[in-house]
């Protein structure tokens, strides 16, 4: 199963992604989760530091690079989950030439849906813990007593903004995409994170390419 989900910050990307890749035993390959990584190591360019600080998009040739890297490991053989790529068509129609030239194609892409409103809460709250990686909302999933928590540079509120617009731009010429090729499933993401879950695998479940 090779599937896309796609949805604004703070839409729960993350949260649903650990929870399916756990159940399916694929890997969760998240654009943002690579890019925070090369940061921390100090081996992002400055230049992209700067736009991922102000809620803009990295080049799509750095993330299509860093997706046709990862998804060629042993782990993403048998299907994977990608969190957060595409984000724009150039990136969509990249994927589609990496996967045919491998005999591959995309299963389903997940379109979570959540109004604005939610979205500022969700993500300006939002805590990870830096041991294990776990996503707490500190008041939806209050982290526990022990955890190592790290609040998002990009998590605060004028940039949160910025990165809500970004993705309404986006998504304007990207769901089109996926939708005429027959592979959007929308989803609403509003309610408990099972409840999403469960929303998630009947979307799934209707796709006759779910399987592939
Ligand atoms: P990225 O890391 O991908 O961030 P994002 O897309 O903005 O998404 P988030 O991680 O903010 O949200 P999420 O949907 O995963 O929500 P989560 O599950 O954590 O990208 C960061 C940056 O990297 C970009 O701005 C860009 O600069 C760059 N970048 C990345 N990919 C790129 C690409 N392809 N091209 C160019 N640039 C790229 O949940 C949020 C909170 O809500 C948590 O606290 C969680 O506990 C809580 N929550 C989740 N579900 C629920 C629920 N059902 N009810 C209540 N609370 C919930």
């Amino acid at each position: 199963m090779r599937l896309v989900f796609v949805g604004p910050p703070g839409a729960g990307k993350g949260t649903q992604a650990k929870v399916l890749c756990s159940r399916w035993s694929i890997p969760q390959i998240s654009t943002g989760d690579m890019l925070r990584a090369a940061k921390a190591a100090g081996k992002l360019p400055a230049e992209l530091v700067a736009k991922m600080s102000s809620g803009g998009l990295v080049p799509d040739d750095v993330v299509v690079g860093l997706i046709g890297q990862r998804t060629s490991e042993a782990d993403a053989a048998g299907g994977f989950l990608l969190d957060g790529f595409p984000r724009t068509v150039p990136q969509a129609s990249a994927l589609d030439s990496l996967l045919s030239s491998r005999g591959q194609a995309l299963s389903v892409v997940l379109a979570l849906e959540v109004p604005r409103e939610l979205l500022m809460e969700r993500a300006v709250l939002r805590r990870t813990d830096k041991r294990t990686g776990q996503i707490y909302h500190l008041k939806y999933k209050p982290p526990p007593p022990d955890a190592e928590l790290e609040h998002r540079a990009d998590d605060h509120e004028d940039v949160v903004r910025n990165r809500i617009e970004t993705y309404e731009q986006m998504t304007a010429e990207l769901l089109p995409y996926y939708e005429e090729r027959g592979l959007l499933r929308r989803v609403n993401g509003v309610g408990e994170v099972e409840e999403v879950t469960a929303r998630i695998l009947a979307a799934v479940d209707k796709n006759p390419r779910a399987a592939t």
